[in-house]
């Protein structure tokens, strides 16, 4: 039920294919991929040449989550390097609708992620579309940032929306999932945590990653 989503923004950008090994042994099941562009973030990192040499690394599914102007312009590109799961930003598309059906006509599973100022409500039309909702517990652009407390609120909202309306999407939480909060968020709803200084901010991915999941169970 609930999944280990390590992040690899905190790690070492020239090991990665390491890195994920790592993280993997340590039962990550899913790759988060923060793609930023200095404009709807600000801060910049990685493309879809990056995605595709991933892609080559590991078989896990590459979660990308897409931090960026216009992403309908870059969602074909990222299907081509191999990406799996996309998630766009509500507040960054104009046409949320068309998006989400764009992503899955390139055989990617659609995801919509929400910034901790914007309303779970907003969503609620969409939601039969979507594999996941991504709750971002931090505003996004940086690792280590500190959880926002009352993410929680919106996660058990979103779980009582998933109910009401009989769906199935997942619900991923992204921003400060660490020891101190990682069972909270699991309480609250989340099932896929995405986790980045957690798991790849002191070394030893492989531990810090089953540390984690193990508080997650607990
Ligand atoms: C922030 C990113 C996150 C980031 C989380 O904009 O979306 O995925 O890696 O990092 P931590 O887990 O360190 O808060
Ligand atoms: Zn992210």
């Amino acid at each position: 039920m609930v999944e280990l989503v390590p992040s690899i923004l905190s790690a070492d950008f020239a090991r990665l294919a390491e890195e994920i090994a790592a993280a993997e042994r340590g039962g990550g099941t899913v790759i988060h991929v923060d793609v930023m562009d200095g404009h709807f973030v600000p801060n910049i990192t990685i493309g879809p040449p990056v995605v595709a040499s991933l892609r080559k690394a590991t078989k896990l599914p590459l979660d990308c989550h897409l931090m960026i102007e216009n992403p309908d312009e870059f969602i074909p590109a990222f299907a081509d390097a191999g990406a799996n799961w996309v998630s766009v930003h509500y507040e960054a598309c104009r046409h949320l609708h068309r998006t989400l059906e764009l992503i899955a006509s390139h055989g990617m599973k659609p995801g919509v992620v929400l910034n901790p100022a914007t309303r779970v409500e907003v969503i609620r039309d969409i939601l039969p579309m979507v594999h996941h909702v991504l709750i971002m517990s931090v505003n996004p652009g940086f690792g280590g940032q500190k959880f926002i407390e009352f993410s929680l609120d919106k996660i058990r909202e979103l779980a009582r929306l998933r109910a009401e309306l009989g769906l199935r999407f997942r619900i991923e939480v992204d921003g400060g999932v660490a020891h101190d909060t990682v069972e909270r968020v699991v309480q609250a709803g989340a099932e896929l945590l995405v986790a980045g200084n957690a798991v790849f901010g002191a070394g030893d991915a492989e531990r810090h990653a089953r540390d984690l999941l193990d508080a997650a169970k607990r």
